[in-house]
């Protein structure tokens, strides 16, 4: 009788997750900033939700024009729900004779026979483009992004056409090799100019990942400033991204101040992460601990800036998608929970599964990309539907004001739920069970008056009955919810069946190769209506 109740809520919880509305994203034409959220021309948050699609490597070229007709992996864009495209560009595109003319023919012939079999593939999928400049070719790629209702930041990613970054690439920083601030503001310039003829374009990242020797902070406000207004003057609808130092992931030099501009309501801060931000310590300490200790970092690097009253988009993460890399499957889950407790615009890294040539060697694998090598298939899709979770607001400008409590699981993406007798997890698009979190208890908002969250007994899932029980967060991360009970200490912890089950405390500190993420729950805030099942008895 137990496991057959069980059976039926697991597949309670499947159903649910196939029943999923799909929705379409509403294009907003003109973006700005209303304290740390962004917002359109009525004053109502949008929130991105981006991927990251690579045209700044040796081609100039958007990747995977070999693999499938633009139109196609454009819809494949949409049919991953993502809203924006980070397109990115390097500098010369621009600014550079000897590049901004070239055909996309021409742009492969100069890298060799060995890339006759991709320009073989793109001629014969993409036909009509292999006499036009790469100019041209990203323009018809802005066009098939607006057709297809995605909002899209332009990032100038690196001077030279090539893979980016690494700290001595004489592309890093305002006065290295490549990086002439004059050229590049004439080239900022250039593509604002260009972005006038795209509605869909809402924003451009000044450059990609400051870095090297060189970085400083004073230039740093200095040239971003110009770079700001250059892109302004040329279309002031824009919205002018700013990443921080030391590739993307510092902002600690605006703790005194930020940037003043001559122009209000379109500033907004790029933070960039991955795993190897840290390099392999992800792997090799606590997983518990080393979460608390980047969650604590990112706050005082970047985050203050959401205090201080602006909007941060996480420009560039992103994972091995094969599932095998601990340090990234760390990373991700726990920064997965930061992302939805601050409720951050984001941008995965990134949509291609393979480029047509990167250092030195076509056909390139991107094992962090959302599609696979060959371009058909959604490359994880468990990885994909955490991140779907991601996509709507928790609150902000036009959400409700009043905050109520969602308790959300960044192993897998989806929150507290119920479902006939049984609570766990589930999508969380659509609140089904919201919170109060008071005198240490889970309160039912508003689906059963003063009941709470109530163990029962070791091994059977909480209820939510008058008779609740005390939960505390324990550990560094905050994300451990420990009751005592019976003479004995438990926290919620998520079964097989996707049920909430109380279970001894795992994985607080210490042991390195324990995983603590199964009992890992967020609380975060949120306004979206909840749209509960309305019982008139208990186990409805
Ligand atoms: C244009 O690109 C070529 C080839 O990389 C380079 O040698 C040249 O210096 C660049 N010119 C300018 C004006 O940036
Ligand atoms: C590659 O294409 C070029 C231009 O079409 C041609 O001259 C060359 O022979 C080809 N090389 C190979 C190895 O097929
Ligand atoms: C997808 O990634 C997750 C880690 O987030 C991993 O556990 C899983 O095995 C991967 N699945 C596939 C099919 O590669």
């Amino acid at each position: 009788m137990g496991n057959l109740k069980l059976f039926s809520c697991f597949t309670f919880f499947l159903s649910i997750l196939l029943l999923l509305s799909y929705t379409t994203p509403g294009l907003a034409h003109t973006l700005s900033t209303k304290s740390r959220w962004i917002v359109d021309e009525h004053g109502q948050r949008v929130k991105i939700a981006g991927i990251t699609w690579p045209a700044h490597m040796e081609t100039m070229l958007a990747e995977g024009l070999d693999k499938d007709h633009l139109d196609v992996i454009v819809k494949r864009i949409v049919e991953m729900r993502f809203n924006t495209v980070r397109l990115t560009w390097p500098t010369y595109l621009m600014t550079n004779a000897s590049y901004a003319s070239v055909t996309v023919k021409q742009s492969f012939h100069r890298l060799g026979d060995k890339m006759n079999a991709t320009l073989h593939n793109i001629k014969r999928l993409n036909q009509d483009m292999m006499d036009c400049a790469l100019v041209d070719v990203f323009k018809k790629v802005l066009t098939c992004l607006k057709d297809n209702n995605l909002m899209v930041i332009l990032d100038n990613h690196i001077t030279v056409p090539g893979w980016c970054c690494n700290e001595n690439d004489g592309n890093g920083f305002f006065g290295d090799k490549y990086f002439d601030p004059e050229v590049w503001l004439d080239g900022l310039t250039r593509m604002a100019t260009l972005s006038k003829e795209f509605p869909n374009v809402v924003g451009m990242s000044l450059r990609n990942e400051p870095r090297g020797p060189k970085q400083n902070p004073s230039v740093w406000m200095k040239e971003m400033v110009r770079g700001a207004e250059a892109v302004h003057k040329a279309n002031p609808n824009l919205l002018v991204i700013m990443s921080g130092l030391n590739s993307g992931t510092s902002f600690a030099h605006l703790q005194g101040g930020v940037p003043k501009l001559s122009f209000n309501g379109k500033l907004v801060f790029e933070v960039h992460r991955y795993s190897f931000t840290d390099g392999d310590k992800w792997a090799k300490t606590n997983h518990n601990e080393f979460c608390a200790k980047v969650t604590d970092d990112m706050t005082k690097d970047s985050l203050f800036l959401l205090e201080k009253g602006y909007p941060i988009i996480v420009g560039e993460f992103g994972q091995d998608q094969r599932g095998n890399n601990v340090n990234d499957n760390r990373f991700m889950t726990c920064f997965v929970a930061i992302l939805a407790e601050h409720d951050l615009d984001w941008v995965v890294w990134g949509l291609a599964g393979s480029y047509y040539i990167r250092g030195g060697q076509p056909g390139f694998e991107e094992v962090l990309g959302m599609q696979s090598f060959d371009w058909r298939h959604v490359r994880n899709r468990t990885n994909l539907i955490r991140l779907q979770g991601l996509k709507e607001p928790f609150r902000g400008p036009g959400l409700p004001e009043k905050t109520y409590k969602m308790m959300y699981h960044p192993r897998t993406g989806w929150c507290m739920f119920k479902v006939w007798d049984c609570w766990g997890i589930g999508p969380c698009d659509v609140p089904r069970a919201a919170w109060i979190y008071k005198d240490k208890k889970f309160y039912s908002y508003n689906l059963f008056k003063d009941q709470c969250v109530q163990y029962v007994r070791e091994n059977k899932p909480v209820q939510v009955l008058r008779d609740c029980n005390e939960w505390e967060p324990i550990s560094a991360t905050k994300m451990h919810w420990k009751t005592t009970a019976e003479g004995k200490e438990f926290c919620f912890d998520i079964d097989r069946q996707n049920t909430l089950m109380p279970v001894p405390c795992k994985c607080i500190s210490g042991d390195v190769a324990c995983d603590p993420t199964m009992q890992w729950i967020k609380v975060i805030d949120t306004s979206r209506v909840p749209q509960l099942v309305h019982c008139t008895q208990p186990g409805c």
